[in-house]
């Protein structure tokens, strides 16, 4: 595999590029709280790769909130993928199966507006 692009012509490295498996594990707070480094450690030993290493077939490193606190430990697959209440014990089989495609993310304007008002509210009332 190429390290870079000669960018002479288009896509002309492409054919020697291999997909990898990005994999990163939050280390936010809540995250960390719930195992994370464990986590990472378990990886880390079954792909014998440490934290911010590559090899041929994954990439694995670090990464900040993905914004589903309430289900962690996360590990986040390939950037659209992620793997919610990660466990020690089956984070590795549940990396290889690809984890759930991520959907309605949590921190988007709209939710986050309506969480503020209803913690607001709740505030006031007491
Ligand atoms: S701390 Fe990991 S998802 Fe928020």
């Amino acid at each position: 595999m190429k390290d870079t692009c000669c960018g002479k012509q288009e896509n002309c490295c492409q054919n020697d590029t291999k997909i990898k498996t990005e994999i990163r594990v939050c280390v936010s707070r809540s995250c960390t709280s719930f195992g994370a480094d464990s986590i990472m450690q378990k990886i880390s030993e079954a792909l014998q790769l440490e934290p911010g290493q590559t090899n041929e077939q994954f990439d694995l490193d670090y990464c900040g909130c993905l914004g589903y606190c309430s289900n962690s430990p996360n590990v986040l697959i390939n950037q659209d993928h992620i793997i919610h209440d990660a466990a020690v014990d089956t984070v590795m089989s549940e990396i290889k199966k690809g984890g759930k495609e991520l959907e309605n993310r949590i921190l988007d304007v709209e939710n986050v507006d309506e969480k503020v008002n209803v913690h607001f509210d709740d505030y006031l009332e007491k």
